[in-house]
C-alpha cells in the first residue's frame, strides 16, 4: 500500500488546531504481562447458512435425499399434473433398511423420452464462475430397463443451459459416476438440470456438485474466498461447531460429534436447529449433511494455524428451548464422547478413534489442547455436569484444558451464580457472551480490571454490538457498533493477563438465507465481505503482540474512554515492533501526544487507520471494502509521537524498537 509521509507541521495547521490534547506515556520496556497467541480467534457456528450453502462448498441440496422431506430442493418441472410431458418419468423415495446414515435413494422411473426433468435449486441458486470447472459426481444403479446416459447442465432462470456434460450408465451393480462441467457464463442464481436417454428404472444417490477451485485445491472442499477472509484473520483458534448447535432443542438433535466423521455419504444428516428458530426469518430447507464435519474443522484449524477448540454438549438441551436433561446415572456416554475426541484428535494411530482420524488422511495428531464442555448453560445442573467432565477428563488427559460456560450473559444472577460456584472449582477458562448495544460496549472497556486475578482466565467467546437489540433482524454492522467494540477490546487487551481468547460472533451469514444478525463476514452464491467489524478483528489480530504495556495518561490513570478516547498499548519482541490502538468515540478530532518511555524506537511510525464520518455507514456487496484500512506514515521525534485522531476512528501505530 502507497505509504504518504504526513509532516508534523501539517498535523498542527490541520488536526491539532480542534479539539482536546491528551498527553499519554508508554512504558516501553515494561511487560505488564504475556499476550496468548489466542487472544483473538473465531468462533464458527452453522447458523445462517455458514456451512452447507457456505463454507463448505458442495452446491446440491439435500444431496443424498435425506431431509426430513426427502424430495426437498428437488423439483420435477414436468411431472405435475398440468404439464405437457406428465407421464414421461417421475422419482420417488426408496428406503433402505440396511443403512441408519444414508436409508434415502431417489428411484427414477423414465416411460418415454418426452423430457422428464430432475432440477436440483441448491442454496438459493448455485453460483458458478465463467469458465470455471464443477466436478460432479454420484452414485447410480439400474433397477430395469435401459437408461444410456444421464445428462448434466447448469440452466439460468430462463432454461438457458450454462455449461453441460454426461456420464454413461453401465452396469447393474452400484457405481460412482464423475464427470467435469465447465460454466459457459457467470451466474449466481443457476440450478442444475438432469434428463435421462433410454427408458427403464435406475436408483440414484449422493448427487453432489463442487467447484474444482476450492481452499488448498481440496477435493470436495471449502469456498475458497470463505476461507480466505479467515486465513486473513491469523486467528489464534477456531472454536466450533456452535453456539446453540452444540446443545440442539432436544438433547436427540444434539451435535455429535462421532456422526460427522467418516465417509461423507455415512455422516448422519440433522436438521439445523436455526431453520425455524426464528418465525420472522424462517429457513425450513436448513439441514446439516456434516460434510464440513470434525475431522474438517480440525484440518481448518490446521490450514488457518489456529488452535482448535470443539464444544461439546454436556448432556443439557439448549435451555432457551426444552432444556432437556441427561440424569446424572445416564451421562456416561457424553462423557465418553469427550473422551473419545480427545482420543480422536491426538490419540494415535493404533487406538481406536486415532484409527478413524488416520484413515480419513490426518495419521499426525491434531494437537487440541482445549475443550469446552456445554455452550450457553446456566444453574446447578450444569456445575453438576461440569465437576463430571472435568474428573475423567482431568483423569485421563492432565494437559487438556477445559473451558466452562458461565451461561448467556455477561451479568446477572445466572452469571454470578456460575462463576461463583466455577471459581470454587478451579475451573481454568470461563466462556462469557455478550450480545448487547453498542454503548454497553463504550461503557465497558474497565469490565475486565477488577476481575479477581485469583479466579479462571476469561474466554470472551461471543460478543457484538447490536444496534436494534439483540437477534433483531434490523441490526446493522454498522461503524457504530464497530467502533464500540475496537473501544471495548482495548480493555480485552489491557487485561491480557486475564483475558486469553476472544472472538466475534456469528462469523458468517448467507445474505439469502440468514436467521442472526450482525455477522462478521456476508456472503452470496458468488462473492463475500467482511464488515467494519471484520476489520475491527483483523487490525487487533493482525497487531496481537506478545507483550503487554502501560499506556495512560500523564496521571496514571489508564485511557478508558475520557474525552471518547480509548487505548491499549502492546509490543511484538519477536518482531520488534510496537503497536498503539487508539480509538476515537467522540466527534470531534482528539489531540495525541504519546511519549515512549526507556526504549528507543525509530523515527518514522506506520499508522493503520479505520474510520468513517458516518456511524450508519456499513459495507456491503457493492462497496466491500467502504470502511477498511488506510495506511499511512507519522514521523515520530525524539520518541514521541504527535498525532491527531478523527472523529470516529480506530488507530494503530506501528513504531519499530532500536536495540
Ligand atoms: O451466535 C448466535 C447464538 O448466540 C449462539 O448460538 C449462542 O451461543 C448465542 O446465544
Amino acid at each position: 500500500m502507497k505509504k504518504i509521509i504526513i509532516s508534523f507541521m501539517l498535523l498542527v495547521f490541520t488536526g491539532f488546531a480542534y479539539g482536546q490534547l491528551n498527553n499519554l506515556v508508554v512504558d516501553v520496556s515494561n511487560s505488564k504481562a504475556k499476550i496468548q497467541p489466542t487472544m483473538y480467534g473465531i468462533f464458527f457456528e452453522d447458523i445462517n447458512f455458514a456451512a452447507d450453502g457456505g463454507l463448505y462448498a458442495e452446491m446440491i441440496k439435500n444431496r443424498g435425499f435425506e431431509f426430513e422431506e426427502p424430495m426437498m430442493g428437488w423439483l420435477q418441472p414436468n411431472s405435475n399434473r398440468h404439464s405437457m410431458n406428465k407421464n414421461s418419468g417421475i422419482a420417488s423415495i426408496i428406503e433402505e433398511q440396511s443403512s441408519t446414515s444414508n436409508k434415502n435413494i431417489c428411484r427414477v422411473t423414465i416411460n418415454n423420452d418426452t423430457g422428464y426433468v430432475l432440477l436440483n435449486e441448491g442454496f438459493r441458486g448455485m453460483g458458478i464462475k465463467k469458465n470455471a470447472l464443477y466436478n460432479l459426481s454420484l452414485q447410480a444403479v439400474e433397477q430395469s430397463g435401459h437408461i444410456r446416459k444421464i445428462n448434466f447442465s447448469f440452466v439460468n432462470g430462463d432454461g438457458k443451459v450454462l455449461g453441460k456434460t454426461s456420464v454413461i450408465i453401465n452396469g447393474k451393480d452400484w457405481k460412482i459416476y464423475t464427470a467435469q462441467l465447465t460454466a459457459t457464463d457467470t451466474e449466481a442464481k443457476a440450478r442444475l438440470k438432469i434428463t435421462f436417454e433410454g427408458t427403464g428404472v435406475i436408483d440414484l444417490d449422493m448427487i453432489s456438485l463442487f467447484p474444482e477451485d476450492t481452499w488448498m485445491g481440496r477435493k470436495n472442499g471449502l469456498r475458497k474466498d470463505l476461507v480466505q477472509l479467515l486465513y486473513n484473520l491469523e486467528p489464534g483458534f477456531l472454536r466450533f461447531p456452535g453456539g446453540c448447535i452444540v446443545e440442539g432443542r432436544t438433547l436427540a438433535k444434539r451435535y455429535q460429534w462421532k456422526k460427522t466423521v467418516g465417509p461423507v455419504e455415512e455422516r448422519t444428516v440433522l436438521v439445523n436447529r436455526w431453520n425455524t428458530e426464528f418465525k420472522h426469518r424462517l429457513t425450513p430447507d436448513y439441514f446439516q449433511g456434516f460434510g464440513l464435519g470434525f475431522f474438517e474443522y480440525f484440518q481448518l484449524a490446521e490450514d488457518l494455524g489456529a488452535e482448535p477448540l470443539p464444544i461439546l454438549s454436556c448432556g443439557m438441551a439448549c435451555q432457551f428451548n426444552t432444556g432437556e436433561l441427561v440424569p446424572l446415572d445416564q451421562l456416561d456416554p457424553y462423557v465418553q464422547d469427550a473422551l473419545d475426541l480427545i482420543e480422536f484428535a491426538n490419540g494415535p494411530i493404533d487406538s481406536r478413534w486415532g484409527k478413524v482420524r488416520s484413515d480419513m488422511g490426518h495419521p499426525e495428531p491434531f494437537n487440541m489442547k482445549y475443550i469446552g464442555i456445554g455452550n450457553e448453560q446456566w444453574g446447578p445442573e450444569y456445575i453438576k455436569r461440569h465437576k463430571i467432565f472435568e474428573k475423567a477428563i482431568g483423569e485421563k488427559y492432565t494437559d487438556i484444558t477445559i473451558v466452562a460456560t458461565v451461561g448467556p450473559f455477561p451479568d446477572g444472577e445466572h452469571f454470578d451464580y456460575a462463576m461463583n460456584e466455577l471459581t470454587k472449582l478451579n475451573a481454568e477458562i470461563v466462556d462469557e457472551h455478550y450480545y448487547r448495544p453498542p454503548e454497553w460496549f463504550r461503557e465497558n472497556s474497565t469490565r475486565y480490571d477488577s476481575y479477581d486475578r485469583t479466579g479462571p482466565k476469561i474466554f470472551a467467546g461471543e460478543y457484538a454490538a447490536q444496534s436494534v437489540g439483540i437477534a433483531s433482524p434490523d441490526n446493522k454492522n454498522n461503524w457504530e457498533c464497530a467502533l464500540s467494540e475496537a473501544a471495548f477490546m482495548t480493555g480485552l487487551e489491557r487485561n491480557a493477563d486475564l483475558v486469553v481468547m476472544t472472538s466475534y460472533a456469528p462469523l458468517f451469514a448467507n445474505a439469502d438465507a440468514w436467521q442472526w444478525t450482525p455477522d462478521l463476514i456476508w456472503f452470496n452464491n458468488l462473492s463475500s465481505y467482511g464488515t467494519a467489524n471484520y476489520y475491527v478483528q483483523k487490525m487487533y489480530s493482525t497487531h496481537r503482540g506478545t507483550d503487554l504495556l502501560s499506556i495512560s495518561f500523564e496521571d496514571g490513570k489508564p485511557v478508558t474512554g475520557q474525552n471518547g478516547l480509548y487505548s491499549s498499548a502492546v509490543k511484538d519482541s519477536d518482531s520488534g515492533e510496537l503497536f498503539i490502538k487508539l480509538i476515537n468515540t467522540s466527534g470531534k478530532v482528539q489531540q495525541v501526544s504519546i511519549e515512549l518511555k526507556n526504549q528507543k524506537v525509530t523515527d518514522k511510525a506506520d499508522l493503520l487507520k479505520l474510520t468513517s464520518e458516518n456511524l450508519s455507514e456499513v459495507n456491503s456487496f457493492d462497496n466491500p471494502k467502504k470502511i477498511s484500512p488506510i495506511e499511512n506514515q507519522i514521523e515520530v521525534e525524539n520518541n514521541h509521537i504527535k498525532t491527531a485522531i478523527d472523529p470516529y476512528t480506530f488507530l494503530i501505530l506501528k513504531i519499530g524498537l532500536k536495540q
